[in-house]
């Protein structure tokens, strides 16, 4: 039998997304190889094909077509979110706003028409009650590595495309969807409509509407029917607030917003998705707060939840913390203490942090520090590191939980500070799905806090440790756990996942050898104190990062704006386009 061939794939991409992330590592991981272009210009195309020669250029994400000059004269596979046949640029929002029971991923082959091409390969997934970026970030990218595997696998036999049957063809041409066509009639609409036109537009561009009379986007919708209906108020009307959320009348409940983007006056900054409390603050100020305790009834949404599972002195606690994005602002991560604080006083042997659904955690919230800059006699530089300082508060309540195992629970990706908060547990978990950027260097060479020159070492060796943060690679966490920087990769997906973890967790709290571990994690702890306290950690991070926000280099600052605003790239990071450093075939 013949060799499969090893075959030299191009990613084109509009930036390095999550799914773009996902098969560049999943790719480099096997016997492929593999270079990276961001979609900069058709000349930036043109001649990184010309340098790396590749088999096949496969576009994970674009936002525009991929140049004639390119496609006819090499393969082109496009990955898009929709079935067979199913073409243009607004697919996923249109199946959720249209109710779709299945949704899928088409890879199919660049031609002169828009997604029109022959079909490589296809996958469907059951749709479920989530975000448009939710949706895409879990089971688009699910079917898209497993339809690009498929198209992989045919290219190293040297196989065409495959002639789809007519009838697999289930969708049609559809534009680019318009706010008119999922805009909200408040009189009319009922909770469950409310949330999919919301959903159907998040993460962008957001849902166009107004609140307090100024127009502006919304994101990150919730049910609110149980707390609206004690509410007195007409449909439309902003009756309350909790958390960063305000919560607007339906006519059959309630919705909560957590975040909206205001439209800009044409003098000012480019408008920051932010939390929608702290931007109409002058108008909610006065509005009713409904907190609700940690530990509460499902349908009372809050982006804090703790509940306990396991019989008596077994019990397992699992507190999830679902930031919109896995940002975490200082005052998310000073709730977060709060109830960290709070769930310490309960009779577990094990805690679960549990994260967030789509994200565990992105670290400090670049847009909430962006806009303290922008605000008159605000500081950037302050803000970052308020939040720097309230994020290490979190991750040194977790280090210091010396009276019972840790465990954090991976969801979803993680990112910068957001893994060393993972890592700050006793034991850290994921399923294969998971990406990685353990690394902070991407953000105007940030040098990083929460404790990363503590828990990272001890895991890796010091040595493996710079390689890593230096790297600046995505990394899934299948390979993490090889590498000894993850505990445990198990399950099919998040869903799976969680459940085993959940199983695990209270196997662990009942194990007969957990008052061992847990002596065993005293006595390290208090080791390594007298090594070395954690707050000197602190310290040398905090020295480094003063100069990272307040020093002569303003990179992280110009990173930051770069990164909340989503400027177009200017060239692809040469540690990603191999093509471009890698001498001439
Ligand atoms: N602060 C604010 N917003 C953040 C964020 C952060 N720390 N991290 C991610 N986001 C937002 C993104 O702006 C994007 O917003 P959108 O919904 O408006 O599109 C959304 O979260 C998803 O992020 P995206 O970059 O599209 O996700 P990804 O999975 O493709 O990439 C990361 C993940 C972690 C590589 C990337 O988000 C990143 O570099 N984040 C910044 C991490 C960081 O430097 N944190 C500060 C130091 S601790």
């Amino acid at each position: 039998m013949t060799e499969p061939r090893r075959l030299r794939v191009l990613l084109l991409a509009h930036s390095f997304n999550s799914l773009t992330q996902r098969l560049f590592a999943q790719l480099r991981g096997s016997r492929h190889k593999v270079s990276l272009e961001l979609d900069i210009s058709d000349s930036v195309t043109e001649e990184a094909v010309v340098l790396f020669r590749p088999d096949v250029v496969l576009a994970p994400f674009l936002k525009r077509r991929i140049t004639e000059s390119v496609w006819r004269q090499h393969l082109c596979l496009v990955v898009h979110p929709g079935v067979p046949g199913d073409r243009g640029p607004s697919s996923l929002d249109r199946a959720i706003l249209r109710g779709e029971l299945r949704w899928g991923v088409t890879v199919l082959q660049a031609t002169g028409e828009f997604d029109a091409g022959p079909v490589w390969a296809s996958e469907s997934f059951e749709m479920r009650a989530g975000t448009k970026a939710s949706l895409y970030r879990n089971e688009v990218t699910a079917c898209a590595v497993a339809a690009v595997q498929q198209c992989l696998r045919r290219l190293e036999r040297g196989e065409e495309a495959p002639a789809l049957p007519a009838e697999a063809h289930t969708g049609q041409f559809w534009p680019l969807l318009r706010q008119t066509e999922r805009a909200i009639d408040w009189s009319r609409d009922d909770t469950a409509t409310v949330l999919r036109k919301i959903r159907s537009a998040d993460g962008a561009p957001g849902l166009a509407g107004s609140l307090f009379g100024k127009p502006c986007h919304f994101f990150d919708a919730h049910d609110a029917t149980a707390a609206a209906r004690e509410l007195p108020g007409a449909a439309g009307d902003v009756v309350a607030r909790r958390a960063h959320a305000l919560l607007r009348k339906t006519v059959d409940g309630g919705v909560w917003i957590g975040h909206a983007c205001v439209a800009p006056d044409p003098s000012d900054e480019p408008p920051l998705k932010l939390p929608a409390a702290e931007i109409f603050a002058e108008f909610t100020a006065r509005l009713p707060d409904l907190p609700v305790p940690l530990s509460r009834d499902p349908s009372q949404w809050d982006e804090l939840r703790y509940r306990e599972i396991g019989p008596q002195g077994a019990r397992v606690g699992v507190l999830t913390f679902d930031f919109y994005n896995g940002a975490m602002s200082s005052r998310q991560c000073g709730r977060l203490l709060d109830a960290l604080r709070e769930v310490r006083t309960r009779d577990t042997r094990v805690l679960v942090l549990a994260g967030g659904a789509d994200f565990f955690s992105n670290g400090i919230h670049l847009n909430t520090i962006e806009a303290e800059g922008q605000r008159a006699g605000g500081s950037a530089a302050d803000a970052s590191l308020r939040n720097i300082e309230a994020i290490d508060d979190v991750v040194l309540e977790i280090l210091t939980m010396t009276e019972r195992l840790t465990v954090a629970a991976l969801r979803g990706n993680a990112g910068a500070g957001g893994v060393f908060l993972a890592l700050s547990a006793d034991e850290a978990w994921a399923h294969p799905g998971v990406v990685l950027n353990a690394h902070y260097k991407n953000m105007g060479n940030l040098y990083g806090s929460e404790y990363w020159t503590y828990v990272l070492p001890r895991r890796l060796g010091a040595q493996r440790a710079r390689e890593l943060t230096q790297a600046r690679l995505p990394q899934l966490a299948g390979d993490a756990a090889e590498d000894g920087f993850l505990d445990a990769c198990f399950g099919d997906d998040a869903a799976s996942f969680f459940d085993r973890a959940m199983q695990r967790a209270q196997a662990l709290a009942g194990s007969p050898g957990y008052e061992e571990q847990l002596a065993r994690k005293q006595r390290r702890r208090a080791i390594e104190e007298s090594e070395k306290p954690l707050a000197a950690y602190r310290e040398e991070e905090l020295a480094q990062m003063r100069r990272n926000f307040y020093g002569f280099d303003p990179s992280y600052h110009v990173a930051r704006y770069h990164f909340v605003h989503k400027l177009a790239h200017a060239w692809t990071p040469r540690h990603l386009a191999l093509h471009r450093t890698e001498p001439p075939r």
